[in-house]
């Protein structure tokens, strides 16, 4: 069954077509600028954009970056606050016309790697980090999603959060190379090892494509992997998600 997938980011929107089935995308994938209010008609207007370019028929799978519990959006991480305490299943269902799933972004991209990936068949703890504006993680025990862990929030230094110091964006505003930014993320990497003691870590999200610069500088104990779908985990996790959603009536 072909499944449209939205991936919700701080900077872009991206939407493709998915064998949910199989995990592969089957069209190219269209991406359009998250707009700078980043508030949510704005951005329900983007998603509709994107719904309305595949002309498609059926239901949504998005991965939103924030918390989502029951649908509903519980902090507002890196968008804006009004956010907050926002049905995000049913704004969308609205200003779309499609019934929709919506699951936290770094979870979303999980079930891909989880299903599809590096993941696959693998027990214990795994742990998926993703590398964007913020850094999202999803747990999975024994292939079973632990919804919403929050490892990018944890405060660090004079930072609010670790996100503010280790994501793409703290490199980018702070015109990091790979290398000085590279060591931040490992320390984040080591506090993730620390705190959860995972049997693997897959790195997926935008800057995971620019793995060969800055893998070198990751040290610690646990086996740590590239998302072999990477960027493109954040589109296919929440189509596979949908396709279970309609076939279980929920998630796991
Ligand atoms: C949010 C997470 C999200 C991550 C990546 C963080 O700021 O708190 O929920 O997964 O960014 O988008």
């Amino acid at each position: 069954m072909e499944i449209l997938g939205i991936d919700i980011g701080g900077s872009g929107i991206k939407g493709a077509l998915v064998n949910a089935e199989t995990g592969e995308m089957v069209t190219e994938r269209h991406r359009i600028p998250t707009p700078s209010s980043r508030k949510p008609g704005d951005m329900a207007e983007v998603v509709k954009q994107i719904v309305d370019h595949f002309n498609y028929e059926g239901p949504v799978g998005c991965g939103f970056p924030t918390i989502v519990k029951n649908g509903v959006c519980a902090s507002p991480g890196n968008l804006d606050s009004s956010w907050l305490g926002v049905n995000i299943d049913e704004l969308f269902t609205q200003a779309t016309g499609h019934e929709f799933t919506v699951l936290n972004d770094a979870d979303a991209a999980g079930y891909a790697s989880m299903n599809y990936g590096v993941g696959k068949g693998r027990k214990g703890l795994v742990i998926m980090i993703t590398i964007g504006t913020g850094l999202g993680s999803g747990a999975f025990y024994n292939g079973i999603l632990l919804p919403n862990f929050e490892l990018g929030q944890l405060p660090y230094k004079k930072y609010d959060k670790i996100e503010q110091w280790a994501a793409a964006s703290a490199k980018e505003r702070e015109n990091l190379s790979y290398e000085k930014w590279g060591k931040r993320f490992n320390k984040f990497l080591k506090y993730v090892e620390l705190i959860t003691a995972p049997d693997l870590i897959i790195v997926g999200g935008g800057t995971s494509k620019k793995w060969k610069e800055f893998s070198h500088l990751i040290t610690i104990e646990t086996e740590v992997v590239k998302a072999e779908l990477m960027n493109h985990a954040g589109i296919i996790g929440p189509a596979v998600a949908c396709l279970r959603e309609q076939h279980h009536g929920h998630l796991t």
